[in-house]
């Protein structure tokens, strides 16, 4: 099978690095999102990923800004992506969004076509009963940033079949990823655990037991993380962490994923992290120093990338 065009729901945090990584890779996206503006924007955070990526992997090669562009159709129209090979979905972890945009999309498609489902926690079988083909559902849960990523965690729902499987699996051997394959409960492996971790170094944070930095550097120089918790959640975006363990709290019914209140607090005062350029921390220069960065002087950009995006740097480890 040939991947000549993917379709790409939500064009936020993480639908940018999928697209990024699409036409990185050759490959065309049908990037579907709800405003003009947020998909204008898309655009913009794409290109500069697409001029600073080469920089910071090596797998990765440099392509002009007009190919890239070529390789990028923005639209608020869910039809528009009748015609591709494959659908990675990506909007807000929130139910009551995926699950009309599901019953939406089944609908537009042809009945053989796969979809990957990208949620941190939301349970794959939940979000295949969503549509008529819940054998042609598979969950796809990137990391983030997505084109720096080398592996990612594939989750089979209780109807997903061996072919939804397998073309995923082709999809990522296209984007040189490898897949960690697991069964499905809400969290699966990674935010299972991880989400525990990032909520309870905010209870920490809450009762002033240290400062975000020291959280953060205890989890860096004591054990050998490349990210603290707090860190970590920054990057995702508390907006996504809180909704997140609310899933968790909700699918397993356990109070050990009660949201901190200070991380909901945070969220409700508008610093999501990263995204905004403040949640746990600050990033007040990274906006900044991405601006600025010059194509003209690739060491002096790879110099202003790693230092708007430490991320981005500790990957090239
Ligand atoms: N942020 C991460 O690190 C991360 C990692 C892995 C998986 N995920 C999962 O990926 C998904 C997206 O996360 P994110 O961080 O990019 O969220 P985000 O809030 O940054 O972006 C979500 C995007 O979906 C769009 N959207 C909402 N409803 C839509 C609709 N009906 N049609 C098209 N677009 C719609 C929003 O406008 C927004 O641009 C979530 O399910 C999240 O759990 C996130």
């Amino acid at each position: 099978m040939k991947f000549q065009r993917v379709g790409v729901l939500g064009a936020g945090n993480i639908g940018i690095g999928v697209v990024t990584d699409l036409v990185l890779h050759g490959i065309s996206a049908v990037v579907v999102d709800v405003s003009e503006d947020i998909l204008k924007r898309a655009q913009t955070e794409v290109l500069n990923n697409v001029r600073v990526a080469p920089l910071l992997s090596k797998t990765l090669t440099r392509i002009a800004k007009e190919e890239a562009l070529q390789r990028m159709v923005l639209t608020t129209d869910l039809e528009d992506v009748a015609s591709c090979d494959f659908i990675i979905e990506n909007v807000t972890e929130d139910w009551s969004v995926k699950k009309p945009l599901y019953a939406k999309v089944d609908r537009v498609v042809p009945p053989e076509l796969c979809f990957g489902a990208n949620t941190s926690c939301i349970s794959i079988t939940q979000i295949a009963s969503a549509t008529r083909r819940p054998a042609n559902v598979v969950g796809i849960h990137l990391m983030n940033p997505v084109h720096l990523k080398p592996t990612v965690e594939v989750i089979r729902g209780f109807h997903t079949s061996d072919r939804a499987v397998d073309t995923l699996l082709r999809l990522l051997s296209l984007l040189h990823k490898e897949a960690i394959i697991v069964e499905d409960l809400p969290g699966f492996v990674s935010n299972r655990i991880s989400h525990l971790f990032m909520n309870e170094a905010a209870f920490v944070l809450q009762d002033k037991v240290a400062t975000a930095e020291q959280i953060d550097l205890i989890f860096k120089k004591c054990f050998g993380h490349k990210m603290g918790p707090l860190e970590t959640a920054d990057l995702i975006g508390l907006d996504t962490v809180m909704r997140s363990l609310d899933v968790l709290y909700e699918s397993f019914q356990d109070p050990k994923y009660r949201c901190c209140p200070l991380l909901r607090k945070l969220v409700h005062a508008g610093h999501l992290g990263r995204k905004t350029n403040r949640g746990f921390h600050a990033y007040p220069q990274a906006q900044e120093m991405k601006r600025e960065i010059d194509p003209a002087n690739p060491t002096a950009e790879l110099a202003r990338a790693k230092a708007a995006d430490c991320v981005l740097a500790e990957e090239r480890k």
